[in-house]
């Protein structure tokens, strides 16, 4: 897409609010090779160097300032900053879906699958005509304050493994806030199996799955695919957030059931939840090693500094050897 120009209400910058807590700021510096400003980052499997945040920020600003404030608040609901009245433009990101909204403050965003519509109070951006709203597109502002998803993009992860047309398996979708961008991601021609055991926030994800067709939700434990597995096909990306300690078993169990040969698993891990008392890259490293005894192969790790703290997003490829493939054949 070119790089159209657009302005009104709902136009502007980024992020400045992020969640309450003690970390302070971090953000992006900016940096024309799409480097800098960055204090987590890549590692473990990949060697490719650091790449995070967003790249041409010509401007050497803006970005998530992203402070926080109170240690359980979710201050900055909605994104906040979008100011209104000036001309930025939306460029697409190195991800297939994802998209940049320049301003004064870079913001991610995905193209919105139901226009007229937002999920949990993000903001929104239209682009193309002014008043010719059939020739407009709509973008969600996402924050990576707010989606694990989101900000391991954020921290350059090399590949997310999710695309239009993608069939993601999403285990622990809770109100569904980061399903509703995948769906975006997908797009109509994908689909997003949304996996979320509690009930309370299992009716939040059912509203958002009533207004979006590629989401199917799923209100079940997801240590039991077989629960589920009438509803499901065969996925291309497993996406895990459900912040338990025997997390790598259950993306196993359900990569066993529903993920094609050669797909992938992306998965974010909460130190802490796993092993309180470790150091978080010994806990990092050995749900690697655990994935590792699954069929798994870890390609990639990113940590989620500064959006999350002792969070790290690893990245695996599923069943790619001679074995898997000759048993395909
Ligand atoms: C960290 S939150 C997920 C946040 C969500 N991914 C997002 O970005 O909006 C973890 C979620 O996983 C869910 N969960 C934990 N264990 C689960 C299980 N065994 N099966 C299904 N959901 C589970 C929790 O109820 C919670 O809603």
């Amino acid at each position: 897409m070119g790089r159209p120009d657009f302005r009104g209400g709902s136009g502007g910058g980024g992020f400045r609010g992020g969640r309450g807590g003690d970390r302070g700021g971090g953000g992006f510096r900016g940096g024309d090779r799409g480097g800098g400003g960055f204090r987590g980052g890549r590692g473990g499997f990949g060697d490719r160097g650091g790449r995070g945040g967003f790249s041409g920020d010509r401007r050497g600003g803006g970005g998530f300032r992203g402070g926080r404030g109170t240690p359980r608040g979710r201050g900055g609901r909605g994104g906040g900053g979008m100011r209104g009245g000036r001309t930025v433009v939306v460029e697409p990101h190195r991800f297939e879906g994802v998209f940049i909204v320049k301003g004064k403050e870079d913001a991610l965003a995905t193209r919105n699958l139901v226009p007229g519509e937002s999920v949990y109070g993000e903001k929104r951006v239209s682009v193309g005509p002014e008043g010719d709203k059939e020739n407009q597109i709509e973008y969600r502002v996402w924050n990576p304050f707010r989606s694990k998803l989101a900000a391991s993009m954020m921290a350059g992860l090399e590949n997310v493994f999710i695309k239009p047309g993608s069939k993601v398996l999403y285990l622990g979708a809770a109100s569904g806030t980061t399903v509703s961008h995948v769906s975006d991601m997908v797009g109509p021609e994908g689909i997003v199996y949304a996996v979320e055991f509690s009930h309370r926030s299992g009716r939040d994800l059912l509203n958002v799955a009533k207004k979006r067709p590629n989401i199917v939700p799923i209100v079940d434990d997801a240590r039991h695919p077989h629960k589920y597995r009438m509803l499901v096909g065969m996925v291309d990306t497993i996406f895990s957030d459900v912040a338990q300690p025997d997390q790598a078993r259950i993306v196993a169990l359900n990569a066993h059931t529903f993920l094609k040969n050669a797909g992938h698993a992306v998965m974010s891990i909460k130190a802490n939840c796993i092993d309180s008392t470790a150091e978080p890259e010994a806990v990092f490293a050995s749900e690697a090693q655990k994935l590792k005894q699954e069929k798994f192969k870890p390609i990639e790790q990113v940590t989620l500094e500064p959006y999350e703290r002792d969070h790290a997003v690893v990245v695996a490829s599923y069943r790619t050897g001679k074995k898997a493939k000759k048993e395909e054949d």
